[in-house]
């Protein structure tokens, strides 16, 4: 236990007081005085001194003396507070002076201001500010050191949260496994919690305790909507399925037709081009067998040609002949001509003139008498002359004739020996041209002559035929009624499939229905093992606070906490209250405040193991102050005391 003591406190110009000296020696001291006299100054000077704070945990309070207008009085004091500290045995003087800081520059009568100053003593000896509180800290905490100084500190300066943090951990906390043992109905607890602290498994439930009853909530209407919207099925799953199974083998076995018939399709197409060929190869033909017609015809003609000339030939032959035979004739008979020339010059020739002169020739035919002898030879001679005269020309005549008949005849044999050589010339010719007719093949055997075509068309045919036939039949009238049957059957299994979705559809739904009922038996069941969880939890917690309150309030002889507080959802909630005989603090009155405090004190000096001066401001409050193991300082109002007055008890408190 180390003890801190005050043995004097020294106060210069510090809060409008100009000069105060205390000397409690250590031991308890009264300091007496009338209201603003500066008790609280004190207590105000000894923080400053430690911890550069007031009593009020203020730092920026005013230190310098102010006048009654709030401006500083007067400037260039030293503001210090000197304490003298008994630590344990040791001795300890720590001083601090704070000043305004002036400097007065070279060559200036002016002084300027250049702010404040802190100077740090320990034990007389000047010290920097960060050894001076290193030399404080390693006294005591300054939290610490507020608590053990201040009986209102724990109450009223600290928050709740670090009050009763501060009792658990001076007290002691309870395990779990405590609290658990203390009670046989908290044995399951653990394996509820699952390694969770009971807070946290208090909200989960909470929260889950909320879910679920949304979720509660929820599910009765989601059962609603789902069982609206359920759709009315008239047929089975099973005669749904059965007709659908039937309809779809129906429906492959149109769709295995329609392709069969469809290969059809392509026979259609394949005899299309067959007659196509087929009329191609006909023209072929046509083409062919009117080109042999032709030729045939020209051969005809040729043919006729030659036989007409032939005939021309031997009529001309046989006009010749019959020329020539002609001719003979006129030859034979111009020979008989000459000959009746020859016989008749031949007479004319022998012919003499003894002729009797004739009557009228002797006679004259004017008179009819005799003419004289020589009148008649003259006349005579005269015949004679006649005769030959005649004569000769008879013979010429004659001979005339003979020769133009000769001549005429000759002529003719010449013809005709023309015309025999040209006989001879028809003749060979005909020979030569009935030669040909008879070399001339017959008509009948004139060939057909096939193009190329024709054979390549040929090919075509048989290819395309054999396709025919592998390919079998098909009927595009067919093919349409096949796809008019597939469109139907179509068109029935999607109707079929949609009633089937629409059973799925409400299996589903009633699945859900199933889940949603299931769901909501299964977040009642959790529900109702959240509630004893719950319940065991509470269990938990009230066994534990009254074993906490138990054992932190055995540790104090005034003071009682209350740690908990049981809601009306019998729920607990943290708190910390120190109570007095049941009074809340906040409804104490001073002195119980006090006592309570001091109590609290003593508690906190133990567990610290430190003891300081403990300043109780207001003390005349209280009529009989608990005992405290730490030095007292007692601020007293006395009405009387215009100026502090301070008594000491003479004793120092001895440690126990
Ligand atoms: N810096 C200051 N300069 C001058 N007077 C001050 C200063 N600070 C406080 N005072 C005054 O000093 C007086 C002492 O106050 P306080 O110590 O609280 O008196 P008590 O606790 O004895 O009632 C008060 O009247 C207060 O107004
Ligand atoms: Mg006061």
């Amino acid at each position: 236990m180390t003890e801190l003591r005050l043995s004097s406190l020294k106060l210069r110009n510090f809060k409008g007081i100009r000069d105060l000296t205390i000397t409690p020696g250590g031991g308890d001291a009264d300091v007496f005085g009338d209201n603003a006299t500066g008790k609280t100054t004190l207590f105000d000077a000894f923080l400053w001194l430690l911890f550069d704070k007031d009593s009020q945990n203020k730092k920026d309070f005013s230190i310098k003396t102010l006048a009654a207008t709030g401006a500083v009085e007067r400037h260039g004091f030293e503001h210090e507070v000197e304490g003298v500290l008994n630590l344990d045995s040791k001795t300890l003087t720590l001083r601090k002076a704070y000043y305004e800081r002036w400097t007065k520059k070279r060559g200036s009568a002016e002084r300027t201001f250049e702010g404040h100053t802190t100077d740090y003593y320990i034990d007389g000896v000047p010290a920097k500010k960060s050894e001076y509180t290193a030399r404080v800290a390693e006294i005591c905490d300054e939290g610490v050191f507020r608590l053990l100084t201040d009986p209102s500190y724990f109450n009223q300066v600290m928050r709740w949260t670090d009050r009763r943090a501060l009792l658990l951990e001076v007290c002691g906390d309870i395990t779990e496994a405590d609290v658990i043992a203390s009670d046989i109905a908290l044995a399951k607890l653990p394996d509820v919690l699952a390694g969770r602290s009971i807070d946290d498994h208090r909200k989960v439930i909470a929260a889950r305790r909320a879910t679920i009853n949304k979720e509660l909530e929820r599910i009765p209407v989601r059962i609603d909507e789902v069982s609206q919207g359920l759709p009315e099925v008239a047929e089975s799953r099973g005669s749904i399925e059965s007709s659908l199974k039937k309809i779809r083998t129906t429906a492959q076995d149109k769709h295995q037709e329609r392709a069969r018939l469809k290969a059809g399709g392509q026979v259609a197409e394949k005899r299309r081009q067959l007659s196509e060929a087929k009329a191609e190869l006909q023209m072929i033909e046509n083409a062919a067998q009117a080109k042999a017609d032709e030729e045939r015809r020209a051969a005809q003609q040729a043919a006729g040609d030659l036989t007409y000339r032939i005939d021309t030939l031997t009529q001309k032959i046989e006009r010749h002949e019959n020329t020539i035979a002609s001719n003979l004739n006129t030859v034979r008979r111009l020979e008989a001509d000459m000959e009746k020339l020859r016989e008749k010059w031949r007479t004319i020739d022998a012919e003499t003139f003894e002729k009797d002169m004739e009557e009228h020739d002797t006679v004259c035919y004017a008179c009819g008498q005799d003419l004289p002898a020589e009148q008649i030879e003259a006349a005579r001679q005269k015949a004679l002359a006649a005769f030959n005269r005649s004569k000769a020309e008879g013979l010429e005549k004659i001979d005339a004739e003979g020769k133009e008949t000769k001549q005429r005849a000759g002529e003719l044999s010449l013809d005709n020996e023309r015309l025999r050589k040209e006989i001879q010339e028809l003749e060979a010719e005909r020979d030569k041209l009935a030669e040909k007719k008879a070399n001339a093949p017959a008509i009948e055997d004139v060939p057909v002559s096939l193009p190329a075509e024709h054979a390549s068309t040929e090919e075509e045919i048989s290819k395309l035929e054999a396709e025919i036939a592998s390919l079998g039949e098909g009927n595009t009238e067919a093919l349409a009624t096949v796809d008019a049957e597939i469109a139907d059957l179509k068109a029935q299994i999607s109707e079929l499939e949609a009633k089937l979705a629409q059973v799925d559809q409400r299996e589903k739904s009633q699945e859900r229905i199933r889940e949603l009922a299931a769901k909501e038996r299964e977040l009642a069941a959790e529900f109702e093992r959240l509630e004893k969880e719950l319940h065991l939890c509470e269990t938990f917690i009230k066994t534990k606070v009254g074993l906490l309150e138990e054992k932190i309030n055995a540790k104090f002889q005034l003071a009682r906490f209350k740690l908990f507080e049981v809601q009306i959802n019998e729920g607990v909630k943290e708190c910390c209250e120190t109570l007095v005989n049941g009074v809340p603090y906040s409804d104490l009155n001073n002195g119980s405040r006090i006592n309570v405090g001091l109590d609290i004190i003593n508690t906190l000096s133990e567990y610290y193991g430190f003891t300081a001066p403990i300043f109780v401001d207001n003390a005349e409050a209280v009529t009989a102050l608990s005992d405290t193991r730490g030095q007292l300082i007692r601020l007293v109002v006395s009405g009387a005391d215009k100026d502090l007055r301070v008594e000491t008890k003479t004793a120092l408190k001895e440690a126990i």
